[in-house]
């Protein structure tokens, strides 16, 4: 058996820092060190002020607060914390590629292959590498092969160990999760450095909470199981549509399905669709996968998947622009929310992003309020959308033009009453706790009438609404 005592972990994002804090916090006996290239992330996660740690996530401060300086370290500088670890966690980002082979589906691996050839430069000892980051499968032969071509004799053992964690519960996952899973092979030194990482998540892990599996089983599992999750969300989305058409409806249908064991009552709530950083470059991933290994009927199975949840967020759009007598030019569109779920500050990939600028493209005036996101990445997500609509040709003019235009049809609020004020409007994006306690009946006085509610997440109490004034949409509901 291996004791590992050092840690080190590339990538100190939405992944690498929540892992890191709560491994370091269970195991006082090692030492963790967090490195990350962007200097400002590193900077914010050893800020004094822990309200200003660059994530959003419930209990993570304490965490934090507990291990930092003690055994836990965030640091940018990566050979040193290479050099010294013996156990090496890679949880760098890795996007759908945006140019060339397999833009707009094949995860981009440049990260990754940069982690790679840094960690062969560096080390003088033997390690073992953990691929933490959602990787598509056969991404660890890669990895071995550009390890091991230094040919400097050092011997590396690669495990796959895929993160499940969800953001907004992402310390409570860590803390208990459902399992974790670690893929090595079937060598004796592939089983050697199994058992060290389990010997690390059995601080605070039962056992029988750890599968061990090969490696490939291990990086296809996190694909299938975020193709999984976001499948539900599209088959529940998908009968919200009928829902709407007939008069059923869709809460009372999650319900009723939900207590059948078999299909389970988690994750079949309607809404305005899925969002994050992962669902969708997973899919597009996986999807990819199997058109290289010729498999053009498994692709087109899941890409529905991502095709029904573009149809979700375009029929919230659509609903609105309708309802409002067809146009939305120059009306004031109040959104509350935009981060992509509660609890979370990320807004990758959200649905608010989506809708806001299938308004904009309308000319409407979007007034935003968020608990947690900021105004500059408001405008950095609406900016990207356009870029990726052009296809990434805009040059520095046309950006100018349009962040122009964005400032002129985008304000964003700090209070959320100020952003409902004389709304033509008011849309729910995210379904953060806060907006079922407003008080909705001095917001009816405020707004334009008919004063129209979209509720993209059903969070609201739809009854008490309509009985203050309000015209209220729901996902799945007549
Ligand atoms: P992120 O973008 O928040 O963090 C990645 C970090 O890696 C960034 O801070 C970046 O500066 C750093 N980085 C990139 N290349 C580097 C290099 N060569 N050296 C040092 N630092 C480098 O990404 P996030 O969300 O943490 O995701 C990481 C991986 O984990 C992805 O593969 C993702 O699919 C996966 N994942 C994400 C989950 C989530 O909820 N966000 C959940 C489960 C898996």
């Amino acid at each position: 058996t291996k004791k590992i005592t050092n840690i080190c972990c590339i990538g100190a994002g939405y992944v690498g820092g929540p892992t890191m804090a709560v491994i370091a916090q269970k195991c006082t006996h090692i030492k963790v060190t967090v490195v990350d290239l962007n200097k400002q992330r590193i900077a914010d996660w050893n800020d004094a002020d822990l309200d200003r740690l660059p994530i959003y996530e419930p209990g993570l401060a304490d965490v934090v607060a507990e291990a930092r300086g003690r055994n836990l370290f965030f640091s940018t500088d990566v050979d040193q914390a290479i050099a010294e670890a013996q156990m090496i966690f890679i949880s760098v980002n890795t996007p759908t590629k945006t140019y060339g082979v397999g833009k707009g589906m094949a995860a981009d691996l440049k990260y990754i292959e940069l982690c790679a050839r840094q960690i062969a430069k560096v080390s003088k000892d033997d390690k073992i590498i953990v691929e933490k980051s959602t990787l598509p499968v056969r991404t660890a032969e890669a990895l071995r092969t550009i390890l091991t071509s230094t040919g400097n004799g050092v011997k590396f053992d690669i495990l796959s160990s895929p993160e499940f964690l969800a953001e907004g519960t992402a310390v409570q996952d860590l803390m208990n999760p459902d399992r974790f899973l670690i893929g090595g092979e079937q060598t004796e030194s592939g089983e050697v450095a199994v058992q060290a990482l389990v010997d690390i998540y059995l601080n605070w892990v039962p056992r029988e909470n750890i599968i061990t599996t090969r490696v490939w089983s291990s990086e296809l599992s996190k694909l299938t199981a975020n193709a999984f999750l976001a499948q539900r969300v599209s088959s529940i989305n998908a009968i919200s549509a009928l829902c709407e058409k007939t008069g059923a409806d869709v809460d009372e249908i999650s319900r009723a399905i939900g207590a059948d064991s078999r299909i389970g009552a988690k994750f079949l709530k309607s809404s305005v669709g899925f969002g994050g950083s992962c669902f969708q470059k997973d899919i597009l991933n996986l999807v990819y996968l199997c058109q290289h290994f010729n498999l053009p009927e498994v692709a087109d199975y899941w890409e529905q998947v991502i095709k029904m949840n573009d149809y979700q967020k375009h029929r919230f759009a659509k609903n609105i622009i309708d309802s409002l007598f067809n146009t939305v030019s120059g009306k004031k569109i109040a959104f509350l929310g935009w981060a992509f779920k509660k609890d979370t500050n990320d807004t990758r990939e959200s649905a608010a992003i989506y809708v806001a600028d299938e308004l904009l493209q309308d000319r409407a005036e979007i007034h935003i309020y968020d608990p947690k996101v900021s105004k500059e990445q408001i405008f950095a997500d609406l900016c990207r959308c356009e870029e990726e609509r052009r296809d990434n040709l805009f040059d520095e003019v046309a950006k100018e033009t349009y962040c122009d235009f964005l400032k002129k049809q985008v304000v964003v609020h700090l209070d959320p009453y100020t952003a409902m004020q004389a709304a033509h409007a008011i849309a729910i994006l995210t379904e953060w706790d806060e907006f079922k306690t407003y008080d909705w009946k001095k917001v009816y006085g405020d707004v334009l009438k008919p004063a129209f509610i979209f509720d993209g997440r059903n969070i609201l109490d739809k009854k008490q609404l309509s009985d203050i004034g309000f015209e209220v949409e729901c996902i799945g509901k007549r």
